[in-house]
Order: structure tokens, then C-alpha cells, then sequence
């Protein structure tokens, strides 16, 4: 990472289910830095659960405050952070990144994420309905050129979160290229 500014936070993207907020709690085990996670924050905040959220107010209001406390969050330093999976492809996300963020693409199959989702609660709302295959497929599809804005991508269908984390441990530390 020669020549490049050291990277003072990392921020974690990828659709539901992909790792994002257990590989970020181990990663910011590692670093000793802070965590913190989109939705939980959103959460504690709300005083509800998301698809609470979603339920009462509509997806518009939980985009509203998912963009409040990104940009709360994103001014923190020595920080890991975990977007929920939308956040990436909502208007002026990637604009409100700063400088010294290592950004992280946590890819995940929709089958696989499906699979995650079902057995690990809590409901995603976007896949509530009745096909969650198939709409996992569209929103991938759809979401995939915002994920791709990010520095490095790395698959989660197969590896677990310490060796995702480790391996992004070692490029915030410079041990490592990001490719
Ligand atoms: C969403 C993903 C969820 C949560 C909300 C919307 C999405 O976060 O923010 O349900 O649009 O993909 P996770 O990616 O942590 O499940």
C-alpha cells in the first residue's frame, strides 16, 4: 500500500446475510478498534426492531435514517463499520465515504444469503415475501454496480468470519496488497 493514506476506519457492504456484521466484530476485535453496525444503531435509537421500521413508517423513513447515521458514523476513526445492505445503492452513499476508509465487499450468493437469513432471524423485510429466492436474485442484480464501488471484495459463501476477518486485518495493517 505504498504511497496510500493508512486507513483509519473500514466499512463493510454486501447484501443481507453476507457477513457484514459478524466478520466486523471480529475484525474490530482484532484491530482493537471500535464497531458498530448500521442497523443496530438505527435500532437502539428507534427503540424498534427494523422491519418494525419498515412496518409502521415505510422503506423511504428507514432509508432516511439509515443516511443520518451513516454519516455519523463514517466520521468516526479507528472504527469498523457494517452498512446494512442496502445502504450502498441509495443515492450519495458512496459520495458520503472520506478519505481513509478501507471499504470491504462482502459477496454472498442469494441462495446462500437466503439460507442465512432463515435460519438466523432476525426477518429481513425485503425478504419477507413470498419468494425470497427470487427477489434476492433482483435485488443482487440490481445492487451489484453499488457493491463493486468498494476497494476489495471478498467472498463469504465459503469462508468463515475470522478468516475473512484476518485477511482484512492484514491489508488495514499493510501486510498484504488489496488485490
Ligand atoms: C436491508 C438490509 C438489512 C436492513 C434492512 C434493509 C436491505 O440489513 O438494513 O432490512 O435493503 O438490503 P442487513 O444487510 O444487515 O440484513
Amino acid at each position: 500500500m505504498a504511497g496510500e493514506a493508512a486507513s483509519r476506519r473500514v466499512l463493510l457492504v454486501g447484501f443481507m446475510a453476507s457477513g457484514k456484521t459478524s466478520v466486523g466484530r471480529e475484525l474490530a476485535a482484532m484491530l482493537e478498534w471500535q464497531f458498530h453496525d448500521f442497523d443496530s444503531v438505527i435500532e437502539d435509537r428507534a427503540g424498534v426492531a427494523v422491519s418494525e421500521i419498515f412496518d409502521r413508517e415505510g422503506e423511504e423513513h428507514f432509508r432516511r435514517l439509515e443516511s443520518k447515521v451513516a454519516g455519523e458514523l463514517l466520521a468516526l476513526e479507528h472504527a469498523v463499520l457494517a452498512t446494512g445492505g442496502g445502504w450502498p445503492a441509495q443515492p450519495g452513499s458512496w459520495e458520503a465515504v472520506p478519505e481513509g476508509t478501507l471499504s470491504v465487499w462482502l459477496r454472498v450468493s442469494p441462495g446462500v444469503a437466503v439460507r442465512r437469513a432463515s435460519s438466523e432471524g432476525p426477518v429481513r423485510p425485503l425478504l419477507a415475501g413470498e419468494d425470497p429466492l427470487g427477489r434476492a436474485r433482483e435485488l443482487v442484480e440490481q445492487r451489484e454496480g453499488s457493491y463493486r464501488r468498494a476497494q476489495i471484495a471478498l467472498d463469504s459463501d465459503k469462508d468463515d468470519p475470522a478468516t475473512l476477518a484476518t485477511r482484512i486485518m492484514k491489508i488495514v495493517r499493510g501486510e498484504v496488497d488489496r488485490v
